[in-house]
Formats: C-alpha cells, sequence, structure tokens
C-alpha cells in the first residue's frame, strides 16, 4: 500500500546539515578531522552550564516546567521585557515553524531572501504558506525589494540578520522603511541567531521594536554564541497577544529540564561569552586577511562564518579539503561558508585551502 504524500510536501528538498566529523574521521581512517561547517562555538559550552546539567541529571524521571518559566524570568530581565514576551523553542528553529503553524492559512504569502536559512522555506511550505523569495542586493537583505512585495496576503516576513551564509547585516533605516509599509495582520520575524557576534554600531536594535508593541518577533539561540547547540534551545520575543498565540499551539513540554537549566547557567556567564566574542572577532579577522591574500573576494561578515568565492568549481574544492580532513560548507557555485574556529583550526583549514587553490581543483 502506498500512502499518497501532498504535493506541497513532496516539493520540500530536505534541509541538509553540515557533515558530522565522527562520519568524516571514519570515512577517512583519521582522529583529527576538523569542523568549520556548522557556525557552532568552537570553545564549546560555558563551564557553568557543564555544572549545572549534571546536577540536573538526577531529576530526570520529571516532566520539565512546561514553559520553562524560570529561564523565561531571567531572558525577560535581560532584555527588559515581561515573562509573557518570551518563548521557548527547541532550538530557534522549532519557533519559527510553531510562527508559520499559528500564523499562515493555506495561500498566505511569507517573504524571505533568495540565499538565507532554508527552515523559513521548509517551515511556510509545510504549513500550506507561498514563499515569495526576494533575491538578495550585493548578498544583503534588500528590504525595499520585498518591500515592494507585500501583499494583503502577507503573514509573515523573515529577515535573517546577520545573514546565514552571507555573514551580512541590514541597518536600522532599511528596516523602519519595510516596517512602515507593513499591510495589516503581517508579523516581521527578525532571526538573529548571530546577532551576539554583530559589532557594526548600526547594527539594529530589534528588542525597541518590540518594547514599543511593533509586529515583530525577535528569535534568539544559545545554539551559536552560548555554545549549546546539541542542547536544543532558543527564545522568541514579541508582544503578549503573539506569544500566547503560539503558545496554543506550541507542544507541552518542548524544550527539556536539562536544556533550560544550562541556557539559564549560560545566560549569566560573561567571561564565556567575553572569550567566545573576542575569538570570534580575532578568527574572522584571521580569515579575512588570509582570503585578501589567496586573492578571493568575500562578504564583510557580522558573524562567525565567512561567505567566500573562492572562483572556481565549489563543489570540487569542498570534496577536495573533506580529503584533508577539513570540512566546510559548499552553498552555491563558486561560493563557500566557513565558520570560524579556533586559532589552529582557522590555521589549518588556510594551509589546506592554499593548497587545494595551488593545485587546482581537480
Ligand atoms: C540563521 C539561523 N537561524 C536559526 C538557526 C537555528 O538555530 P537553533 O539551533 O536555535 O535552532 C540557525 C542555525 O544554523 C541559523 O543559521
Amino acid at each position: 500500500m502506498t500512502i499518497e504524500i501532498g504535493e506541497h510536501i513532496r516539493s520540500i528538498e530536505p534541509y541538509k546539515p553540515g557533515k558530522p566529523l565522527e562520519e568524516l574521521e571514519r570515512e577517512l581512517g583519521i582522529k583529527d578531522a576538523i569542523k568549520l561547517a556548522s557556525n557552532e562555538n568552537p570553545l564549546g559550552p560555558s563551564k557553568k552550564a557543564l555544572a549545572v546539567l549534571k546536577k540536573g541529571l538526577t531529576g530526570l524521571h520529571r516532566y520539565p516546567e512546561g514553559s520553562g518559566r524560570r529561564l523565561r524570568e531571567a531572558i525577560a530581565q535581560k532584555h527588559k521585557l515581561k515573562p509573557e514576551q518570551v518563548i521557548l523553542g527547541n532550538g530557534s528553529d522549532e519557533i519559527m515553524d510553531l510562527a508559520a503553524k499559528t500564523f499562515l492559512a493555506p495561500g498566505d504569502e511569507a517573504i524571505l531572501g533568495d540565499i538565507t536559512f532554508a527552515i523559513y522555506h521548509i517551515s511556510v511550505t509545510a504549513h500550506h504558506g507561498i514563499s515569495v523569495r526576494v533575491p538578495l542586493r550585493d548578498g544583503r537583505y534588500d528590504l525595499e525589494a520585498m518591500a515592494t512585495r507585500l501583499t494583503p496576503m502577507t503573514r509573515l516576513i523573515f529577515i535573517c540578520n546577520p545573514n546565514n551564509p552571507t555573514g551580512t547585516m541590514i541597518r536600522r533605516r532599511e528596516l523602519d522603511r519595510l516596517l512602515n509599509r507593513l499591510p495589516p495582520n503581517a508579523l516581521v520575524i527578525m532571526d538573529e541567531a548571530y546577532a551576539e557576534y554583530a559589532d557594526d554600531p548600526e547594527f539594529p536594535n530589534t528588542i525597541d521594536d518590540v518594547k514599543r508593541g511593533a509586529p515583530v518577533l525577535v528569535l534568539r539561540t544559545f545554539s551559536k554564541m552560548y555554545g549549546l547547540a546539541g542542547l536544543r534551545i532558543g527564545y522568541g520575543l514579541s508582544t503578549p497577544a503573539v506569544v500566547a498565540a503560539m503558545n496554543r499551539v506550541r507542544l507541552p513540554f518542548n524544550t527539556n529540564s536539562l536544556a533550560q537549566a544550562a541556557a539559564l547557567a549560560a545566560l549569566s556567564d560573561e567571561s564565556h561569552t567575553a572569550r567566545s566574542l573576542r575569538l570570534n572577532r580575532e578568527g574572522r579577522r584571521y580569515l579575512s586577511n588570509a582570503f585578501a591574500d589567496l586573492g578571493l573576494t568575500f562578504l564583510p561578515s557580522q558573524a562567525n562564518f565567512i561567505y567566500v568565492d573562492i572562483g572556481r568549481d565549489g563543489a570540487a574544492v569542498y570534496e577536495r579539503l573533506l580529503r584533508k580532513g577539513v570540512i566546510v560548507r559548499h552553498m552555491e557555485g563558486p561560493r563557500l561558508r566557513i565558520s570560524i574556529g579556533r586559532p589552529a583550526e582557522n590555521r589549518r583549514f588556510v594551509k589546506a585551502l592554499g593548497q587545494v587553490l595551488k593545485t587546482g581543483s581537480r
């Protein structure tokens, strides 16, 4: 017996995660592969988070506190919002999916960039919405062009800031122009998974938009700078009404007790975040200089990765780097996305890339 699968589901390309380290090490029979492919924190989790995880193990027979009250209170306090403006997700990607589930009816439209985080399109399509993909301009979200695509059917607008994979950012002025043109019932989702790494003074503080009650849902995550990707926990900030609507369809225990406890500890570990930021800033500078020395074009990054054009078949270079034990991410055509690692990892990558480029991309 075959089960018929809806056309909208069949149209979805499954999300392709970065190649796991263990898989490559098994394939090559080596033990020292490096992964600069999933924008993780190369320092790992904060020690404070690890300590509470050990304590939390003895309580695993209990269900977690369903809404993560303590963590929501701490997040609300950090951003000077009310706890009812905070929703937790099993990773911030779950909150994108919850937003699509909550706000889209069949045929509703969602506007997004054409080169951006893949989950927006997957969630929109799975919930019978229509993705309106607007080309980036010079590798940046083009909010002016997105505004021209607004219609009475527009319910969601996804803005990835800084954008994955290009690492670029949009500015306050651009955002305000879009916010001023929104049709009724449209919600802007600001996906700020990498916001903690942004150091441009013009990076917009969208928590201010949440504070003034604008139709904005800001998404942040503990997977990147806080180093807790494996635990799966992120959060959304919006008006109490938007959060309450999403809570109607959120599964009751969507974030687990260990993730909640570790995130709470990580939030207050300022020395870990300061070290992570410093490491990222230095690595970003090192890799940018190395790309310039190799004569490669790359986009200025506000995140923990760099989008580089290697000027030849990117898939072939990706494969040859794999054979040298270095995992990066091949995006489209000649473009790779390189996550910033520890100094030794960055050096090893640059050396491997130099060798690959010197010998051509056979
Ligand atoms: C732009 C962007 N948003 C969200 C996420 C998902 O983060 P989380 O681990 O919180 O689901 C990622 C992960 O790579 C990302 O790149």
